[in-house]
């Protein structure tokens, strides 16, 4: 079975989760990644996503791995983990003042799957939400975002909210993405924040 094959592929290759193979699969379909970016990775833990951004990246990059859960140490030293939540108020704050802007978000976060599909659909769409105001705070011009998304009654409403901010914007189910799962993910790029001067008073949190 595929959930098998990607969970024996990640054993062999050291990685944390079979989820790294989504991200592997989505920087091959759309080049997403260059050598020296700083990467804000959100729902990072166990932490597949962050070693593969970590090799993508490169020694000069920077991958800054956040969690509300426990995420263990990595062994590359390009990586930093910030045990958050990430709808504390603060967390833009902290990121920009230890960090300043980054190249790339990628969000994987998702909830505790109840099995009620349009409960679990609503938290979903709430983090997803989340991750795209956190663009608006951290990304430089021209940043890249990644974010998981359950497909359902408010992915096209959401992928609006995203043309707002990208130039170019994508959705796309990687193979590694189980085919019975409603999970799918976005894909922003060339972030340029043209509702700046109306934002003003929601960034002076
Ligand atoms: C599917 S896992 C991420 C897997 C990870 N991308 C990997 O490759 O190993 C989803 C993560 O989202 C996290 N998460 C959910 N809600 C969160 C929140 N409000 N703040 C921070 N993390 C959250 C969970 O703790 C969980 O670790």
């Amino acid at each position: 079975m595929k959930e098998d094959f990607y969970y024996q592929q990640a054993r062999s290759k050291g990685y944390r989760s079979r989820a790294s193979f989504k991200l592997l699969q989505i920087n091959n379909k759309f080049s997403i990644f260059r050598k020296d970016q700083t990467i804000i990775d959100l729902g990072a833990s166990p932490g597949g996503w962050t070693q593969v951004a970590s090799h993508l990246i490169g020694g000069n990059g920077k991958v800054i791995a956040i969690d509300k859960s426990y995420i263990s140490p990595f062994k590359e030293k390009n990586i930093e983990i910030l045990n958050k939540d990430i709808l504390n108020r603060n967390l833009p704050t902290i990121i920009l003042e230890s960090y300043g802007k980054a190249d790339g978000l990628i969000s994987d976060c998702s909830p505790n799957i109840t099995g009620d599909f349009s409960r679990d659909h609503s938290i979903q769409i709430s983090l997803a939400r989340r991750a795209l105001a956190l663009t608006q705070y951290l990304l430089k011009d021209d940043g890249f975002f990644i974010c998981k998304l359950f497909q359902g009654s408010e992915l096209q409403e959401f992928m609006k909210e995203m043309k707002e901010y990208f130039e170019k914007t994508k959705l796309h189910k990687p193979a590694a993405s189980r085919k019975k799962s409603a999970e799918i993910y976005v894909v922003g790029l060339k972030y340029n924040d043209r509702k700046d001067s109306s934002k003003e008073t929601e960034k002076s949190e």
